[in-house]
């Protein structure tokens, strides 16, 4: 068994909020334990509360297309939600919600160790970007604590506002670029740190 799979075990069975009352199951995310890169939604929907797997449904289907463009499958990365259970008729996530599910997040990071989180949509955001407004900050990214944080708008919302679709593939397309710039930054530190008596030469 891997850390995730004793992970969602702990998971399945979480009554933390009142949402484990109306779900069918619980989504707890898929794919590699040793993703480079992890997205994070907002919530499952439908299909996702039915199948007890995130991203599945139409906005699913979009983000496989997305992750097509640059080359990579789901089994590729890691993909997640900010809480793990259905809200009723798909209402947004409440703050007691999200804050009750935070720590399960926040288990599955500390095993992946991503190098990159790409927040899908405004959840997300708030959570790595507190204050920002995404029609500013998407395809734009940080680094924080040797994590590289890139902001995109949800897939959904190229399902609503068709103008979106464009936008979002262009920032998908930014993704590898950003994840090498991050990493050959990691690189230079590392480097510099093994090579400290250097520095007394200037
Ligand atoms: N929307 C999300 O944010 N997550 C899913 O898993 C499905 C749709």
């Amino acid at each position: 068994m891997s850390a995730l799979t004793d992970l969602y075990e702990e998971i399945a069975p979480c009554q933390q909020c009142t949402l484990s009352k109306t779900r069918t199951m619980v989504v707890p995310g898929e794919g590699a334990e040793n993703a480079d890169i992890v997205f994070i939604g907002e919530a499952p929907g439908w299909h996702e509360d039915k199948q007890g797997r995130p991203f599945v449904g139409p906005a699913g289907k979009f983000l496989d297309d997305l992750l097509g463009l640059i080359g990579l499958k789901r089994s590729d990365v890691y993909i997640a939600n900010i809480i793990k259970c259905r809200p009723p008729d798909n209402r947004d996530p409440l703050p007691p919600e999200i804050g009750a599910c935070k720590k399960w997040l926040d288990r599955q990071l500390e095993i992946i160790r991503p190098k990159m989180i790409v927040t899908l949509g405004r959840y997300s955001m708030a959570r790595y970007f507190p204050g920002q407004v995404i029609s500013k900050i998407h395809g734009t990214s940080k680094k924080e604590d040797g994590i590289i944080y890139f902001a995109m708008y949800h897939p959904a919302a190229a399902l609503h506002q068709q103008k979106l679709r464009q936008v979002i593939e262009d920032d998908m397309r930014k993704i590898p670029q950003v994840l090498a710039d991050g990493s050959a930054a990691d690189e230079e530190d590392e480097k510099k740190e093994e090579r400290p008596e250097q520095l007394s030469m200037f």
